[in-house]
């Protein structure tokens, strides 16, 4: 159902790769809401994915960057202005990749280059896009920042691995940019907390349909999903939400403030 509540606004999603993607989701909310919005992914992923299937539906210009590059955001920004004809009301940063996940390494044999890697793909990149955003002043007042994460960044999820450190410096991002870019012109900055959710990134966790079932269980709602998290995001996007800064947002059923769940103990 759309209530448009972000007519007029310009937005730019990172993040879409297939139509698993929670991204994917969010752009189709975003722009069934009222806004435009330019698409972005790694030029590899854009080779490899469905973005242009998205792009086309939504009528919305792609534009490759590769998130720890300076040069590829800044022309992001500046192509995303040209294209939606102003500044940016709202950004989305729905960007994770593990490298030693990937190659299987445990976190207690983490092979450090890689790691490096992970953070500045995964977290770094959040401030990158936002440092550049607020030196080039692209950001509307009262606009709206968002990443993804994921409650391993504070609590201990063994198979999560090196994404946890990940997850846990993108949130800390989010508080002190969001400091500094409220104090510049009322842009807020949160991160959302999401449920497991069947994507690609989320399927390359070890176990991950266990654990997915076990934290739909945990969950008194059941694990939040993507279409879900779209429509929480849209949220947080619009002019209803103003006043929310700096704050990790938990959209997962519940799960955050479980101890116990007797269903778990097949009780
Ligand atoms: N799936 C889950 O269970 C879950 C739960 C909580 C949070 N999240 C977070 O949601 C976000 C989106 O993930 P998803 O589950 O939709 O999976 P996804 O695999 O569809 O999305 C991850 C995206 O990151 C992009 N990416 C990787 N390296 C990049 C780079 N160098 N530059 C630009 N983009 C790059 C990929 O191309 C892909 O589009 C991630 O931050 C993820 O950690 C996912």
């Amino acid at each position: 159902m759309a209530n448009d509540l972000l007519k007029g606004k310009r937005g730019i999603i990172f993040g879409a790769l297939d139509d698993q993607s929670i991204a994917w989701a969010v752009a189709e909310r975003c722009v069934e809401e009222g806004a435009q919005i330019t698409l972005t992914n790694a030029p590899v992923a854009l080779r490899f994915g469905q973005i242009d299937d998205l792009a086309k539906k939504l009528n919305a210009k792609v534009i490759p960057a590769d998130a720890t590059s300076n040069e590829d955001l800044t022309k992001l920004l500046d192509e995303s202005m040209e294209a939606l004809g102003g500044k940016i009301d709202f950004i989305l940063h729905s960007i994770g990749m593990s490298l030693n996940v990937r190659k299987k390494r445990d976190y207690t044999d983490l092979k450090y280059e890689w790691h490096h890697k992970t953070l500045d793909i995964s977290a770094i990149s959040f401030h990158r896009v936002m440092q550049l955003a607020y030196q080039k002043d692209v950001m509307n007042d009262w606009g709206s920042i968002l990443a993804l994460t994921y409650i391993a960044s504070q609590r201990i999820f063994p198979d999560y691995n090196e994404m946890a450190e990940a997850k846990s410096l993108l949130e800390s991002y989010a508080r002190s940019f969001g400091y500094h870019f409220a104090k510049k012109n009322h842009v807020r900055v949160n991160t959302i907390s999401q449920s497991p959710t069947l994507t690609t990134a989320g399927k390359g966790v070890k176990g991950f349909q266990d654990f997915y079932d076990y934290a739909d269980k945990m969950s008194p709602l059941g694990n939040a999903l993507g279409s879900q998290c779209a429509d929480y995001c849209v949220t947080m996007f619009s002019d209803l939400t103003k006043m929310v800064t700096m704050q990790n947002l938990y959209h997962d059923g519940g799960f955050s403030k479980m101890g116990m769940e007797p269903a778990v103990l097949g009780m």
